[in-house]
């Protein structure tokens, strides 16, 4: 096979083989094919696309490249759920422990944020000694024993996906479906699970911006999941505003506990309960989505869930006393009230701005090496159709740095924009398919 054949291939609209897929995917990785071979053929899938059965091939391909979790020694059906990705995401931190506490074993690989979007094993690092670093088999032995634990994503997951993917980042073909279904896909199925619970974003927050475009995300990671074998269920969730109130690691944290302990933002809450439900459902711990719903609610109402989190971080080697006592999670020597110099219904936030606002105060990472505060952020007052007079605080602003703050405060009053007129508030939930 000669790689050039298969680039003029897609190049003309031909449909590419199982064996021709393989053949790029590990002559790529393996450095036999170079880098500007494999930008072309990037390129002519930009603009040809894949077919379903393409795109399934070019997931297996690469989800075969490296090391296959092997989940087996983990007793029950082992459902992942997987965020595409958005400002204020911090439905993990409260979801994982109430589905474990319903009784479903969540074995959970993640990452750290790179740029505005936190990753979950920062936020957790918010509990003082708290780690994910541990063998695989301490990792199978902490599910089996408390139904929960996370653990660093492996280096040797997907490798084919990580070359590919830093090659569309600078080729300008990112932004494909099909290649962004199956980049995420194969590093899910590499994970191990048995059947996955997506909740694909949607909004000026998320990769993507439209809901057609989000559905046809999710359509197709629902057909590679189920295709490979894994019961895949999509949730489509509103991206137009932050999740919740609190953007910035440890303020993210505070929030998931407010939502185990039953407080807290009625949006996240209702995330929580919608993914969790399909999770035990897949899980087989309810035999309907209503049935589920009550098992999640009573697991905050008896504070099973909340005791569940502090068990978790503790069996990681955390400080747990956060979970009953959030003053005792880092903070900021900075807290200040951002007041809005205009009267209005709040009609539309820049939502990856006030992940920049994050990112500024020095909640973010701006490249791999840079260490982050875990204290900062912002948690907003205001959102989308909510009344606001001249001069009421919009947001709570959280920093250490007095410069940092200011500017911070500039751009987040600029991410707000106002209406006369009423504005109905976004909802959350737009689709699911299954
Ligand atoms: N996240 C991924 O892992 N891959 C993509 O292509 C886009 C988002």
């Amino acid at each position: 096979m000669r790689m050039i054949d298969l680039i003029q291939k897609k190049r003309d609209g031909e449909i590419l083989s199982k064996e021709e897929i393989g053949f790029i995917v590990t002559d790529y990785t393996e450095g036999r094919i170079p880098d500007y071979q494999m930008s072309a053929f990037l390129m002519a899938v930009y603009f040809r696309g894949m077919t379903e059965d393409e795109t399934i091939h070019l997931t297996m391909a690469m989800a075969n490249s490296g090391e296959i979790v092997d989940l087996s020694g983990i007793d029950g059906i082992k459902v992942d759920k997987h965020s595409t990705g958005g400002v204020g995401d911090k439905t993990s931190l409260a979801l994982g422990p109430m589905v474990a506490a319903c009784g479903v074993p969540v074995a959970k690989m993640s990452g750290r944020g790179l740029g505005h979007t936190g990753g979950t094993i920062d936020k957790l690092e918010s509990f003082r000694g708290f780690s994910t670093e541990m063998s695989p088999a301490q990792f199978v032995k902490n599910v089996n024993e408390i139904k929960i634990s996370i653990i660093g994503q492996s280096k040797d997951l997907a490798p084919a996906d990580k070359k590919i993917y830093a090659l569309r980042d600078v080729t300008a073909t990112v932004d494909q479906i099909s290649l962004i279904a199956s980049s995420i896909m194969s590093k899910k199925l590499a994970a191990g699970a048995d059947a996955i619970v997506l909740d694909v974003k949607v909004g000026n927050g998320a990769f993507m911006e439209k809901e057609d475009d989000a559905i046809a995300l999710a359509r197709e990671m629902v057909e590679i999941g189920n295709g490979a074998g894994r019961n895949t269920i999509a949730i489509i969730s509103d991206m137009n505003q932050p999740l919740g109130r609190a953007v910035g690691n440890a303020l993210e944290v505070r929030e998931a506990i407010e939502t185990l302990a039953g407080e807290g933002d009625k949006e996240l809450r209702e995330l929580c309960l919608t993914l969790g439900s399909y999770m035990l459902l897949l899980a087989r711990k309810a035999d309907t989505t209503e049935e589920a719903r009550v098992k999640l609610e009573n697991s905050i109402r008896d504070k099973s869930a909340l005791r569940k989190l502090a068990q978790f971080i503790e069996a990681q080697g955390g400080d747990s006393s956060p979970v009953f006592d959030t003053a005792r999670l880092p903070s900021a020597s900075i807290i200040q009230e951002i007041k809005s110099e205009v009267s209005g219904y709040v009609c539309g936030i820049k939502t990856s701005e006030i992940g920049l606002v994050s990112l500024a105060l020095g909640g973010g990472r701006e490249t791999k090496e840079s260490v982050i505060d875990l204290s900062v952020g912002v948690v907003l007052s205001k959102k989308i159709g909510d009344w606001t007079e001249s001069g009421e605080t919009i947001a709570v602003m959280h920093g250490n740095d007095p410069d940092k703050v200011s500017q911070a405060a500039r751009k987040l009053l600029d991410a707000y924009s106002f209406s006369d007129l009423p504005v109905e508030k976004p909802s959350l939930i737009k689709w699911i398919l299954t």
